[in-house]
């Protein structure tokens, strides 16, 4: 039997085929347009273009391994989380999806913990408001543009989308769900509360299921549309946070991972909802049932290399700037980045926050610049270990993912970072690998998460942290803490 893992990331759509000992047999891809801003701080999308590349990507892997559709066992979906796709009662597409880097929500948020009280809301749903939470979308959107809000009959997320134009299904995964800010992440149900009182009305809301149920299968006129067979099943799948954490094997209390993708995510497996009664950690609903995560983000991770290379040496590859980065000692001789290009969440929760180069002298280089970049994304994602440490979350193991776990230079400088010893796995697939694997528990192929991810997932290498390096480190993050405060009080006049 071979599973397919369907990962609708902001890029692009890219599909993952597995055999049953967990190999990857073959994956294709295809691009999304770039998200539209037509004002700053806004990110739009078009699920159409999404269900477009799909279609691409799936087609695509069937064809170039010549599998026979029939072999596929089951469709294990995945995607960029907290969207909001609105439709009317036909399924149609109501506008543009706002998606989870949109950042105009913050009258919204102010709005519903005015509403709510802020406790509450965490009490309720384990997290405040924040503008990347699907809720507040549609908020903006009854504030915005109520003869759109008024024709709304279902909200999905991303890839809840595409699932339900490859089934017909209205469905969601509770991971997926803890991100809308409408779960009641303890109970994994929606909560009734926040839904009245946010003015939501609850038949919008999607069938709730967990992440390796079944909940649909392939129809007849997506079979047509995809070369898939129709009554294929589909499991609920999940975020990309949570079903990338199961593609790393990130399912006990105690493992964690750091993963560093546009944004950059240190995501922690926990036995029970562990809230932050500050709500500076997103506290969600893990993608193992009866298990949860904890997580804090990152906005511009491998966003800031990328904005770096654009705009400082378009003609320039990574792997040039990354050697340039790599003659420069720890520290960067007092040059500092302190990342928040799109705003930040962990664990400022500030939309509106800014980035910042600090302490550029005359004798700084491209690759200065370059690897306080490495070091500046680094140091931010150490900020949700200091609150793991805070909140007597246990950190086991950590395991390195995304961009961030390709090159030796950005992983040992992590490991100094955070001072842990950091492992890389052998083949790090990524979302629509995890969710391949839920696809497979699905269907029996594994008895649950944890066997999947013991046959799948295998460890190539432990970086360990380097003991000389440590210390620089540690006071350089010591003057990192003071950049943001900084930052904020000249924004605001003090
Ligand atoms: C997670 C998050 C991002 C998106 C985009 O909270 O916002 O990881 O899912 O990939």
């Amino acid at each position: 039997m071979n599973l397919l893992g369907l990962d609708i990331g902001t890029g692009g759509t890219r599909a993952v085929l597995i055999d049953e000992n967990g190999q990857v047999v073959a994956s294709a891809a295809s691009e999304h347009a770039p998200f539209r801003s037509p004002h700053p701080g806004w990110a739009e999308q078009d699920p159409e273009d999404w269900w477009r590349a799909a279609q691409i990507a799936i087609r695509d892997v069937l064809t170039s391994t010549g599998t026979a559709p029939s072999a596929i066992g089951a469709v294990g979906l995945t995607g960029q989380m907290h969207g909001a796709v609105m439709l009317d009662a036909d399924g149609k597409v109501l506008r543009p999806s706002l998606i989870w880097c949109d950042q105009r929500t913050d009258a919204q948020c102010d709005w519903l913990h005015e509403r709510m009280g802020r406790e509450r809301l965490i009490e309720l749903t384990c997290n405040p408001a924040l503008p990347n939470f699907t809720l507040t979308k549609l908020l903006w959107v009854r504030d915005h543009e109520p003869e759109i809000f008024a024709r709304i009959a279902h909200v999905l997320c991303p890839k809840d989308y595409v699932r339900f134009r490859l089934t017909g299904m209205y469905a969601m995964d509770v991971q997926e769900a803890s991100g809308t800010l409408l779960l009641d992440v303890a109970n994994r149900r929606w909560s009734s509360e926040v839904a009245r009182v946010a003015g939501i009305d609850e038949a919008w809301l999607p069938q709730l299921f967990e992440s390796p149920e079944v909940c649909a299968k392939i129809s007849a006129e997506a079979a047509e549309a995809t070369g898939l067979v129709a009554g294929t099943p589909v499991v609920a799948g999940a975020g990309d946070q949570g079903a990338g954490a199961v593609g790393m094997g990130i399912l006990q209390p105690g493992s964690v991972s750091a993963t560093i993708g546009t944004s950059g995510v240190v995501f922690a497996a926990t036995a029970a909802p562990t809230k932050d009664p500050l709500g500076r950690l997103h506290t969600f609903c893990h993608a193992v049932p009866g298990r949860w995560h904890v997580m804090g983000v990152t906005q511009a991770a491998g966003l800031s290399l990328r904005w770096l290379r654009d705009v400082i040496a378009p003609a320039a590859s990574y792997d040039t700037l990354t050697a340039e980065a790599e003659q420069v000692s720890a520290g960067c001789e007092g040059l500092l980045w302190a990342p928040y290009l799109l705003g930040e969440r962990t664990p400022h929760l500030d939309s509106q926050a800014t980035a910042m180069f600090y302490g550029i002298t005359a004798s700084h280089t491209r690759g200065h610049l370059a690897r306080a970049v490495l070091e500046g994304v680094a140091y931010s994602l150490k900020d949700t270990f200091t609150l793991f440490a805070e909140l007597g979350i246990p950190v086991k193991g950590v395991r390195l993912g995304g961009g961030g776990a390709r090159g030796p230079l950005w992983r040992s400088i992590q490991a100094n970072i955070y001072g842990y010893p950091c492992d890389v796995l052998v083949a790090e697939e990524g979302a629509a690998f995890g969710a391949a694997l839920l696809a497979g528990v699905g269907v029996g192929a594994w008895a649950d998460t944890d066997a999947a991810c013991a046959t799948a997932i295998h460890v190539a290498e432990q970086i360990a942290p380097d003991a000389a390096q440590v210390p620089s480190y540690a006071s350089g993050y010591t003057v990192f803490r003071r950049l943001y405060p900084a930052l904020r009080t000249i924004r605001e006049g003090g």
